[in-house]
């Protein structure tokens, strides 16, 4: 298939570019790089031998986005194109709702002006409401508690009133866990901007020294030691997830499909400090804080769903993660900025 990859650029989109590639996909990347380096793709280039077209576009600028999308002839589109840094968006939830939802009824609109009706959609473990119960399925309520939580489920439902209005739509709403891992050539990774927001990549900035320790934010909750728990997916089986909901896209009629993307085992925060730790072979210093206010104690998916649609489970294990992740990060300190000009 030959597919538009929005925010193909960014951590997930590079790592799902290189797998659709090597399934035998052809792919066009727009992505305005405010979150990404156009080095994460030359690097896919370099693994895969294959040309990676990409045009930096933002989807705000409609014109732009239109001279993509028409002259295209793409099959369907995988869409990553956002912003996601939770705080960030409480303090500026204009900036969010505009460029994550404006951005998306621009795609969509363009999407439909070409006749390109197939959408694979990059949703999230945060529209699900905190209060559920463990693991989360897919009927679980849904009510996200932050901005940008909140855009995820407005262009789920987007597209879900999209798919009602035009039955020929097809649509797949994929709502990752915690996603994490680097592709095993250490070529690719994840590359945050700043401090990190996320637990793995301030571990692993901590490991090459870039940041003094951790902070471990909570040691009361009502879990075994007491850290929060989360279900941390590697990076390229959730690449590969991807490949396979697009797969199926290409031969099914019309209709919705929603599917966690998750392992469905929880971690605490102090086991994947000691798994990476035994990754890297160093400890990581850290300091117990106050709990971050805004985060749950646990969360982890109930995958089953996942693996009677699609016929994808998760395979790669916490240590692999933490390997890859580090094998990334000691390789590429301080991420696509080390590459040669
Ligand atoms: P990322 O920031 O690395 O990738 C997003 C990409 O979109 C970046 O390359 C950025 O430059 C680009 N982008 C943003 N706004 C754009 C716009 N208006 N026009 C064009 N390009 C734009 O983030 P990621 O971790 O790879 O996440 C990809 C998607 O998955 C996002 O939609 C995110 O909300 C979702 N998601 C991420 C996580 C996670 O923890 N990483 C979890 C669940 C869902
Ligand atoms: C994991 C655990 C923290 C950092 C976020 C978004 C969510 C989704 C994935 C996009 C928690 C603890 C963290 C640190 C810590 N993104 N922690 N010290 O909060 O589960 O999910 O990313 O859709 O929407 O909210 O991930 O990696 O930030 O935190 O102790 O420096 O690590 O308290 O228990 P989270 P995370």
């Amino acid at each position: 298939m030959h597919v538009l990859v929005t925010g193909g650029a960014g951590y997930i989109g590079s790592h799902t570019v290189l797998a659709l590639l090597e399934a035998g996909h052809s792919v066009h990347v727009v992505d305005n790089l405010s979150n990404a380096s156009a080095e994460s793709l030359h690097r896919v280039e370099k693994l895969t031998g294959k040309k990676v077209p990409l045009d930096v576009v933002d989807l705000l600028d409609r014109p732009r986005l239109h001279e993509v999308i028409a002259g295209g002839s793409f099959d369907a589109v995988i869409h990553f194109a956002a912003l996601k840094a939770v705080g960030e968006s409480v303090r500026e939830p204009l900036l969010y709702y505009r460029n994550n939802i404006t951005g998306t009824i621009n795609l969509c609109e363009e999407m439909a002006l070409a006749g390109v009706k197939a959408i694979v959609f990059s949703s999230s473990a945060t529209v699900y409401d905190p209060s559920n119960p463990m693991p989360l399925q897919e009927e679980a309520t849904l009510g996200a508690v932050n901005p940008y939580g909140r855009t995820k489920l407005m262009m789920e439902m987007m597209l879900q009133d999209l798919q009602v209005s035009d039955p020929d739509w097809r649509v797949w709403l994929l709502r990752y866990f915690n996603p994490i891992g680097a592709h095993e050539s250490g070529m690719i990774g994840e590359d945050p901007a700043g401090e990190p927001n996320n637990l793995v990549p301030y571990i692993a900035q901590v490991a090459t020294g870039r940041r003094q320790e951790l902070r471990v934010f909570g040691s009361d909750y009502p879990t075994p030691d007491g850290t929060g728990v989360r279900d941390y997916i590697h990076v390229v089986d959730l690449a590969i997830g991807h490949v396979m909901a697009l797969e199926r896209i290409a031969h099914e009629a019309g209709g919705v499909q929603i599917c966690n993307l998750g392992t469905g085992r929880g971690y605490s925060v102090l086991e994947v400090l000691a798994a990476f730790e035994a990754a890297c072979g160093k400890k990581i210093p850290y300091a117990m804080h106050p709990r971050r206010p805004g985060d749950a104690a646990v969360c982890y998916a109930d995958p089953a769903y996942a693996e009677k649609v699609l016929g994808w489970r998760a395979t790669r294990d916490l240590t692999q993660m933490c390997e890859d992740t580090w094998r990334w990060q000691s390789a590429n300190p301080f991420g696509y900025a080390d590459a040669p000009v």
